[in-house]
């Protein structure tokens, strides 16, 4: 049978965007990301870095342009670039990207470009070095401050922050992060914390900032000029007048950016994900092992699964936790 060369959900949305999260392991375990005792997945549930390829094939072949890498932590991963290089080969993939808490940057921006990697989303959400290792309970902020600057010096096309905003932790810093992205030239994205697994460390409705009170904050320091660029990302953006720079909000609580939706995810374990904020999924992992040498049956495994894509998430951060799933499963 031959598959058609698009993916369409039942809402009329055309999926051009997949997620690949490559591994639940992380060197950082980020208070609002993970519990302090995480158990991860046993090496043979992952998928190897041949099925993830065979994977990023299979949506190539369905009208898919952009595949962006995700863990956990990517960089982590034994043999990653193997995994960036086979994927920068196959045609139809218009942008390969990467997010990144840049702690292994340093040496692997360079061959990351080489890869044909066009874009790179690195987490910072403090320049205190104190704050910085309390909000990673571990990562020290000195290696990705040097691994942000060798993603620039490379020239990847555009490099962008990502900082989850926590009151009380983080909060004041805001105006600071953009100057820093400023005097860089590069983006920023300010996200509200989302609801996904139970982390023990705050209260996440406590913790709550939300991008209304970053935009007021910001006010005082910067003139936020709304963008018209449509991304169909959850990111909304503004340009910093007379800078490169564009600050994105992400506000998952406050902001409804589902009807827009152009992506799926898949999870280490290559269980398909249709929606962030739900648990409809598909076991491809089941489906890519039973059919050895065969597309078809994958390509026929992911038709059938954008069937059932949910119209929109429903987060909610004062009932216990409805996704009971780590983002480090899914990468974002
Ligand atoms: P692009 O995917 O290229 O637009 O960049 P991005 O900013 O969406 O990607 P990144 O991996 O940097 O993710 C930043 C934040 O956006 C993470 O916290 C993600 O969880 C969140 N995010 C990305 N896609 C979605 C989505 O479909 N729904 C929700 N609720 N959040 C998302
Ligand atoms: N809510 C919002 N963002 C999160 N991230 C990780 N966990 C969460 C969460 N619970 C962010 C990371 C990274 C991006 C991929 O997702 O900081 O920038
Ligand atoms: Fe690691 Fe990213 Fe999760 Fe932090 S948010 S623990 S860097 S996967």
């Amino acid at each position: 049978m031959n598959s058609p060369t698009q993916l369409i959900d039942q809402f009329n949305r055309k999926i051009t965007y997949v997620r690949l999260s490559v591994t639940d392991r992380c060197d950082f375990r980020c208070v609002y990301c993970m519990s302090e005792k995480m158990t991860f997945l046993p090496r043979a549930q992952l998928l190897t870095l041949e099925e993830l390829e065979w994977l990023g094939r299979a949506f190539l072949e369905l009208g898919v342009t952009k595949i962006r890498l995700t863990g956990g932590e990517p960089l982590v991963r034994h043999n990653i670039l193997q995994l960036f290089q086979g994927l920068g080969r196959l045609s139809g993939l218009k942008e390969l990207v990467l997010t990144t808490n840049g702690s292994q940057l340093i040496k692997m921006a360079q061959p990351l470009k080489a890869a044909g990697v066009k874009r790179i989303n690195i987490s910072l959400d403090s320049l205190n070095p104190a704050r910085f290792q309390n909000m990673t309970r571990v990562g020290k902020l000195e290696g990705v401050l040097r691994g942000i600057d060798a993603a620039i010096q490379v020239g990847f096309e555009r490099v962008k922050l990502n900082a989850v905003i926590l009151k009380n932790r983080n909060h004041d810093e805001v105006i600071d992060l953009v100057q820093f992205a400023v005097n860089r030239g590069i983006d920023i994205s300010f996200i509200e914390e989302m609801p996904l697994g139970t982390i023990g460390s705050h209260d996440r409705a406590e913790a709550f900032y939300a991008s209304e009170q970053i935009r007021d904050d910001l006010k005082s320091s910067f003139t936020l000029i709304p963008s018209t660029e449509k991304t169909a990302g959850p990111s909304k953006y503004y340009r910093v007048a007379h800078t490169d720079t564009r600050v994105g909000f992400i506000s998952p609580h406050s902001h409804n950016f589902c009807d827009t939706c152009n992506r799926v995810r898949v999870t280490t374990e290559g269980r398909l994900l249709l929606c962030l904020g739900q648990e409809h999924s598909v076991d491809l992992r089941r489906v890519i092992r039973a059919n050895p040498g065969d597309i078809e049956p994958l390509k026929q495994a992911i038709i059938k699964a954008i069937a059932i894509k949910p119209q929109k998430h429903d987060f909610e951060l004062d009932s216990a936790p409805q996704i009971l799933r780590y983002m480090n499963m899914t990468g974002g």
